[in-house]
């Protein structure tokens, strides 16, 4: 008997690093699924045009990344709530009809790797999410939906905290979660003190700049202060946290559980992802 193997990749720009193929390989072997998962690199200007044509090659489903998490999104045919209040889509699925299912799997990919991966409960917890770009946007919700005592935004630009916190305020879908999380946005020389989660979802490490547009004052003693970002560009925030009585977390556990949660919409599958962050903690040891 032969398998048909389905085709998966991620699309993006650039795309070359992505830990995402070795992650889904990994999966699929564990799970038994038959499938390969590569890379694609679509020009800045070329994201519809490389997405239709790998479509139009076969390809089942797609993992969208930097820069177009908002494109994807724009383009899909339906979207997942998650996506919609992010407003951005990191996973796509085909079906056969020409219909693009958009979802977006990195806020439950976050709170997962926290929740399970590192055993921190977010309920009843005060987070602080530094940043309001696409990178936060995706993440909220999921935040929310964990249920803090309180959520706080803080970014450079006040005005973009404000949109996204108001754009989740007056959500629907939210109402009934908001009755027991107070969230609002907060200018960074306002912040309040004594933060339990610090999520870093801003680009700050990337450039030449300051490592963490904070203060350390916002973090409690013990605090977790995670960073969206891993490996060499999550050194930054995990050194200035240690050095201030925080317990830093890469987000290369994210990386994977958002892996995990696509690889679930795309096949009804649930693979084993802790184990598969285990090996590729050890494999970088
Ligand atoms: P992404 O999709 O990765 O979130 P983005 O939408 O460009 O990318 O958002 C980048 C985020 O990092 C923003 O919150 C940005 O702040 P501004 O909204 O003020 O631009 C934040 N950011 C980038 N560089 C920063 C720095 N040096 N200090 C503080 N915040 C920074």
């Amino acid at each position: 008997m032969t398998l048909t193997m389905d085709h998966y990749c991620v699309l993006g720009n650039p795309v070359a690093h992505s830990k995402s193929p070795t992650i889904h390989a990994r999966f699929a072997e564990l799970t038994g699924q038959a499938l390969n998962y590569g890379r694609q690199l679509a020009p800045l200007d070329g994201f519809t045009a490389t997405l239709l044509a790998w479509i139009a090659g076969g390809g089942r489903g797609c993992n969208v990344t930097v820069p177009f998490k908002f494109e994807a999104f724009r383009l899909a045919g339906t979207a997942s709530e998650r996506a919609t209040l992010a407003q951005a889509a990191n996973t796509l699925k085909f079906s056969g009809a020409g219909m693009i299912e958009a979802d977006n799997t990195d806020g439950v990919g976050l709170v997962n790797d926290i929740q399970l991966n590192a055993g921190i409960s977010l309920a009843g917890r005060d987070i602080l999410l530094l940043g309001a770009g696409g990178a936060a946007a995706g993440v909220l919700g999921p935040l929310l939906a964990a249920g803090p005592r309180r959520l706080v935004v803080t970014n450079r630009t006040h005005a973009k905290a404000l949109d996204l916190v108001a754009r989740h305020d007056s959500h629907p879908s939210l109402r009934t979660l908001l009755q027991k999380t107070e969230l609002l946005a907060q200018e960074q020389q306002g912040l309040e003190v004594d933060f339990d989660v610090i999520v870093n979802a801003t680009a700050s490490s990337l450039g030449g700049g300051e490592a963490v547009p904070v203060s350390a004052r916002v973090l409690k003693p013990g605090a977790l202060a995670y960073d969206m970002m891993y490996g060499a560009a999550a050194q930054r925030f995990g050194d200035w946290a240690l050095a201030h009585g925080a317990v830093p977390r890469d987000g290369l556990g994210m990386l994977v559980e958002q892996a995990a949660e696509s690889f679930a919409f795309w096949r009804g599958v649930r693979p084993p992802s802790a184990q598969v962050l285990q090996e590729m903690r050890e494999a970088n040891a």
